[in-house]
């Protein structure tokens, strides 16, 4: 596996700590070697030092003395510019020599670079034949986000991608879907016969998907945050996965294409917007300001740290969604998302209709609804609210909880997101990975919002919330407008 910028966040806190997991349980190829490829200076050894600091602060299992020693030894380090192509050369001629000897031949490569590097490294490889595997071997591509900035970029990446590598060996890493309880929406609605039935508008009101985030721009992720925006930072990918696991139709089988066939149709079938007006009374978008998080006075977004103080970048996103199909026709989908919220917190909530007939007192059925809450993390797990008597001489109800945690359940954690979907790309399973198409469509229907927004008359406004705050008050007004409010978390 060879990791194109290797020096970057990612690879120490995320990617390494996935594999070292992985070995620690047991399930990591011997085969496997990791070349981290970068700019900067380093030998093997200070790059697995850095990493191994790392690794005793993030490792979701711990950090074993022995295991890591063997661990370490699999990893090194190859200094290289991006547009050098003898640094791909030198590359192609360091990997033979790992495979003489032992590892297993096989090509992983991992692009964690801006995104303006793609088409770069993907011609340096290229030019160096890496793309090509060696007889009944196999050499794929790993691809983070952000995956273009809108239609048109993503467009050209893809054409770059697959003038390289063929779609089935391209892996465009949404690391949502390798979340647990991402990956166990599907289980509980087609695994289940007491879902599907109800799941549609016959029975189900609207949905509720929010993703918070009790943090701002510290790091020095200002940079990049500011001209991405929470809509393509978090919506275009992370979100509009989560809406098309709620409202795929069932697969005619589990394989990725048939999987990613069915998400796909529902990102076609997203109501479009008329114009930027239609924008405007379906997507709020909100900065925070000056307030108390945790406990401690944080900065509004615009004097954070390398954000413009004039910045019109949005940190929060509510939108209000629509599926013109059969099944949810008239059921709207609302997603909220932003940073700054007071706490972390990721969640789909299914709330259905109310029981026709009020039997019981008013007061109780102003909340009746039963809500399915398929918590995605922290607490992973799902929750259904249902109605129950109060014992006692007397007719009254009261919401209670029935309530599935993973943790005690299964009483182990669950794996990292990257953790699943390093394995699977290795495997060569694609299920959770986005398809070309996917990620167009979603551009699609992302860019309406973002040329509306950048529209040189009448824009929507931008709305501001203090830091530490449930978002603006035009978030609520877009649910109270349809006579609903936003769940308490
Ligand atoms: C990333 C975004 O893709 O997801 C970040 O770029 C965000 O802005 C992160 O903080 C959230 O991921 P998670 O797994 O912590 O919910």
């Amino acid at each position: 596996m060879v990791i194109f910028g290797a020096s970057g966040d990612l690879t120490g806190r995320k990617l390494i700590p996935a594999l070292y997991n992985i070995a620690a349980d047991g399930e990591l190829p011997p085969t496997l070697r990791v070349v981290g490829f970068a700019r900067r200076e380093k030998t093997h050894e200070s790059f697995r030092d850095e990493l191994e600091v790392m690794n005793r602060k993030v490792s979701r299992s711990g950090h074993d003395e022995r295991l890591w020693a063997s661990f370490r030894e699999r990893i090194f380090y190859h200094r290289s510019e991006f547009e050098e192509q003898e640094g791909y050369d030198a590359l192609a001629r360091f990997l033979d020599e790992l495979d003489a000897a032992g590892a297993g031949g096989n090509r992983l490569f991992y692009l964690s670079v801006a995104p303006e590097y793609f088409p770069v490294v993907l011609r340096g490889l290229a030019a160096a034949g890496l793309n090509e595997a060696k007889p009944g071997r196999w050499a794929r591509v790993v691809i983070e986000k952000p995956f273009g900035t809108d239609l048109a970029s993503a467009q050209a990446l893809n054409a770059a991608v697959s003038g390289t590598f063929e779609e089935r060996d391209t892996y465009r890493i949404d690391h949502y879907l390798g979340k647990e309880t991402a990956q166990n929406l599907m289980v509980l609605r087609f695994g289940n016969a007491l879902f599907e039935p109800l799941w549609n508008n016959r029975f189900i009101d609207h949905v509720q998907i929010t993703c918070a985030e009790n943090l701002g721009m510290e790091g020095g992720r200002g940079g990049y945050y500011d001209k991405a925006g929470c809509l393509r930072d978090m919506v275009q990918n992370h979100l509009l996965q989560l809406v098309m696991l709620t409202a795929m139709e069932p697969p005619a089988d589990l394989t990725a294409d048939g999987i990613r066939d069915e998400k796909v149709k529902v990102l076609k079938s997203l109501r479009p917007f008329a114009d930027a007006d239609d924008v405007g009374r379906h997507v709020v978008r909100a900065q925070y300001t000056a307030g108390t998080s945790g406990g401690r006075a944080v900065p509004g977004y615009r004097e954070e740290d390398r954000i413009a103080p004039e910045s019109m970048t949005e940190a929060y996103v509510a939108v209000r969604i629509q599926i013109d199909n059969w099944r949810w026709q008239g059921v709207p989908f609302y997603l909220r998302v932003g940073k700054q919220l007071p706490k972390k917190a990721t969640e789909i909530s299914v709330h259905f209709r109310k029981p026709p007939h009020v039997l019981f007192n008013r007061a109780a059925a102003e909340e009746s609804g039963n809500v399915l809450v398929i918590r995605i993390q922290p607490d992973e797990g799902i929750s259904l609210r249902i109605q129950s008597k109060i014992p006692g001489p007397a007719v009254r109800m009261e919401q209670v909880k029935m309530d599935f945690h993973y943790s005690t359940s299964f009483g182990k954690a669950s794996p990292e997101a990257y953790e699943r979907l390093l394995l699977d790309a290795m495997s060569g399973d694609a299920t959770l990975f986005a398809r070309r198409d996917e990620v167009e469509w979603a551009w699609r229907y992302v860019d309406q919002i973002e040329q509306a927004w950048h529209a040189a008359a009448n824009p929507p406004p931008m709305c501001f919330y203090p830091a530490g705050t449930w978002g603006p008050p035009e978030a609520d007004a877009l649910l109270a407008a349809d006579g609903r409010s936003w769940r308490r978390l």
